[in-house]
């Protein structure tokens, strides 16, 4: 398999510090933290502790202060294109789904197949198989608004995986949703790696996540530790 066929990537983080406000918060003091290639990893930590920081790093929407970042062959601190590696390598799924709402759930998670050589008929069927995936293909034409929250954030991850990304990343994908339909989306989400063997990182405040994870972690003080 080449590293394009959409297996995970090992993401290997080295005494990464990031300070907001010209050092006045420091949200990471000194992280590093091993994800082996297809791993299911969850990271706990109270509110304020760092987790989005940590993803936003990885995700290479932000830059660490020092330390380094590699996924994959990928050195985050020194990418030549940034948005290229976000829309190639990784998956975002977000608290809030951030679908756009006068779309309809196909057309949202056919956005960020836009602009990558892709025919429209070859997307929109990349898009249905993967509505078909998460349990919509019944809500294909529904406009986020019309969704449950559940829902809603079945779309989100549809979207996320559209480009076959090696690595997804979801920041408490689950919070804004009752018990059950969260437990869905973690067994969706469980049940996607199986099936793409990505690497997923799912930050979480529910502690029952972290025990079907193949490994837990939790952010304090700045740092990542195991839950043991
Ligand atoms: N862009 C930013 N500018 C200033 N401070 C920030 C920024 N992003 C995060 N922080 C601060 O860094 C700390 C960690 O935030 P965050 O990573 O969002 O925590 P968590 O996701 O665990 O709730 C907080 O004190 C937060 O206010
Ligand atoms: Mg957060």
């Amino acid at each position: 398999m080449s590293s394009s066929d959409g297996h995970g990537v090992e993401v290997s983080i080295e005494h990464v510090r990031k300070s907001f406000e010209g050092g006045l918060i420091r949200s990471l003091e000194d992280v590093t933290l091993r994800i082996g290639p297809g791993e299911f990893i969850s990271l706990m930590g109270p509110s304020g502790s760092g987790k989005s920081t940590l993803l936003n790093l990885i995700g290479a929407l932000d830059k660490p202060d020092s330390g380094s970042i590699t996924v994959g062959e990928h050195q985050i601190e020194n990418l030549h294109s940034p948005s290229e590696y976000r829309a190639g390598v990784v998956g975002f799924v977000f608290q809030l789904h951030n679908l756009i709402p006068t779309l309809s759930a196909l057309e949202n998670v056919q956005m960020p197949m836009l602009g990558r050589r892709h025919s429209r008929k070859a997307r929109e069927a990349r898009a249905r198989e993967l509505l078909n995936e998460v349990g919509l293909s019944h809500r294909l034409n529904a406009n986020p608004g019309t969704l449950s929250g559940g829902e809603r954030q079945r779309v989100a991850i549809a979207r996320a995986l559209a480009n076959r990304p090696r690595l997804l990343l979801a920041d408490e994908p689950t919070g804004a949703l009752d018990s059950v339909a969260g437990e869905r989306i973690m067994a969706l989400l469980k049940r996607l790696r199986e099936q793409y063997q990505m690497t997923t990182l799912v930050v979480t405040n529910d502690a029952g996540v972290g025990a079907t994870a193949d490994r837990a972690y939790r952010m304090r003080d700045g740092r990542v530790e195991p839950i043991t």
